[in-house]
């Protein structure tokens, strides 16, 4: 149970999944945002490519069986094995501030363990700087290959 009562359900993105997901991206970003987003959704798809972005994994989260909030884990190809990074998260601008980021992060965070990760990292929008510092994360120095719009924020996770 989330907060103000509601029954949140967290789970894997499937391909079913596609339109909704890039719906809510493309209201919680801007334009040029969410059009960077269906790129990394195409380069998923694409598996005859080489990836610099690999090991994706997307979360959903849902209310009354409605996708809500969506967030994901992924690893650069020249990133260490203990790094990955949060990729596009965001919730309805109706369902925020009723911890449905939070239990998005959480599972990220939980994924991007088991796949041996020792520190996650988020290139964060000005915006959803105090979310992800309320989440215990702090502004990184490191440099992370390729950079990506956004502010580099890090969290220690094992
Ligand atoms: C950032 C975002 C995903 C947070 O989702 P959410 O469901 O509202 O987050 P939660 O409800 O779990 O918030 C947890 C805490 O952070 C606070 N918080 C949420 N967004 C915040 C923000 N932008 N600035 C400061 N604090 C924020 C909440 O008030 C809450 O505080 P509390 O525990 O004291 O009540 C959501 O605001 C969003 O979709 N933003 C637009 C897209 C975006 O910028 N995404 C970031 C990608 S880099």
């Amino acid at each position: 149970m989330g907060r103000a009562g509601l029954k949140v359900v967290i789970r894997a993105y499937a391909e079913a999944d596609k339109r909704e997901t890039l719906q809510i991206i493309g209201k919680g970003f801007t334009n040029r945002e969410a059009s960077l987003a269906r790129y990394h959704f195409g380069i998923n798809a694409d598996k005859g490519r080489k990836h610099v972005w690999v090991g994706l994994k997307r979360f959903v989260a849902l209310v009354n069986g409605r996708i809500v909030g969506t967030a994901g884990t992924y690893r650069s190809v020249y990133y260490p094995k203990q790094f990955m990074a949060l990729d596009w998260e965001a919730v309805l601008s109706e369902f925020q501030g009723i911890g449905i980021g939070t239990l998005l992060l959480n599972r990220s965070i939980k994924y991007a363990k088991s796949k041996g990760a020792r520190w996650l990292f988020v290139y964060s929008t000005k915006n959803a700087m105090g979310f992800y510092k309320k989440l215990k994360f702090a502004k990184s120095s490191r440099t992370l290959k390729p950079v990506e719009d956004g502010i580099l924020y890090e969290r220690k996770i094992a």
